[in-house]
């Protein structure tokens, strides 16, 4: 229960997954980014940026007088993250690896703080937003994008899936992860001190073909050997229904609506209090 564990792992695969999603998401997250003004020359950090985040996109942002921060918890990650920021190019990003509740960075010292799917992976996920608050300047922004699992289901409807989603769900609570936080992560962005929140909610569907239908999959490989280690269920069984979900998937006539999205951003007020 107490232990701080990152849901989906640090495997390589999760990590080339990660670069695919972040191309497949550069479109929302640039939609983002044009909403909070940010200035070339600005100081941004980009929180649990995993192997390639948004730090490129960041890093064409604030331009080569700006600079982008990556810090990222898992080192084989950051290693991936540092092969990226060299075969791009970002000559003003920087990456540390550090804890993003405790990142031991000087308080106020960035224009944007920014977090993508870390929250909906980790326990205690107030601690990360008191963070990145404390992190951002007086006046600077702070903007979160998270996931919430209430729609990610497919139809027609899978016993598989559910079963699934089931024991994925009572995994995640155990370790204390709240599966569902984006819906409140407004509210844990405003509890943190942040004033002018605005919510921006995003959903998709992946139909056959769409390079993230699988991602539900992907998830349960993840965490596969947890699940059977913490003997939720017996290998044979567990096989059994990732073979009849991904039967299922492999229909035409399946589609696979995706997790709700929530990005939310919000202004540090000038004066403390
Ligand atoms: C789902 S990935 C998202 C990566 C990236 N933000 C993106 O959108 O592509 C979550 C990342 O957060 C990192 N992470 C989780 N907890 C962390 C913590 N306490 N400190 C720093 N990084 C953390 C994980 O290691 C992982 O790389």
């Amino acid at each position: 229960m107490g232990t701080d564990v990152y849901l989906l792992g640090h495997e390589a695969a999760e990590d080339q997954r990660l670069v695919r999603q972040s191309q497949e998401m550069a479109g929302e997250a640039s939609w983002l980014f044009d909403q909070l003004d940010l200035p070339v020359g600005a100081r941004a950090i980009d929180l649990g940026c995993g192997p390639s985040g948004v730090l490129e996109q960041l890093s064409v942002r604030v331009g080569s007088s700006g600079t982008v921060v990556g810090l990222e918890r898992g080192g084989d990650t950051l290693a991936r993250a540092r092969a990226f920021v060299a075969e791009h190019g970002l000559h003003n990003v920087e990456l540390i690896q550090g804890d993003a509740r405790a990142t031991g960075l000087p308080p106020g010292s960035f224009d944007l703080v920014h977090a993508r799917l870390v929250l909906v992976n980790v326990p205690r996920p107030e601690e990360i937003v008191r963070e990145m608050v404390a992190l951002a300047r007086p006046g600077g922004v702070v903007a979160s994008h998270e996931a919430d699992y209430l729609p990610h289901r497919c139809d027609p409807p899978c016993a598989a899936w559910d079963r699934l989603f089931e024991l994925f769900h009572a995994h995640s609570r155990d370790h204390g992860i709240d599966l569902f936080v984006g819906r409140r992560s407004h509210r844990l962005l405003r509890e943190a001190g942040l004033t002018d929140i605005q919510v921006r909610p995003l959903i998709h569907v992946y139909p056959k073909g769409h390079p993230r239908r699988e991602i539900f999959v992907h998830f349960i490989q993840n965490v596969r050997a947890e699940l059977l280690e913490a003997g939720r269920i017996e290998a044979k069984e567990l096989d059994n229904l990732m073979t009849e979900l991904v039967a299922h998937l492999a229909r035409e006539d399946v589609l696979v609506i995706s997790h709700m999205f929530f990005q939310v951003w919000g202004r540090k007020p000038n004066q403390a209090g």
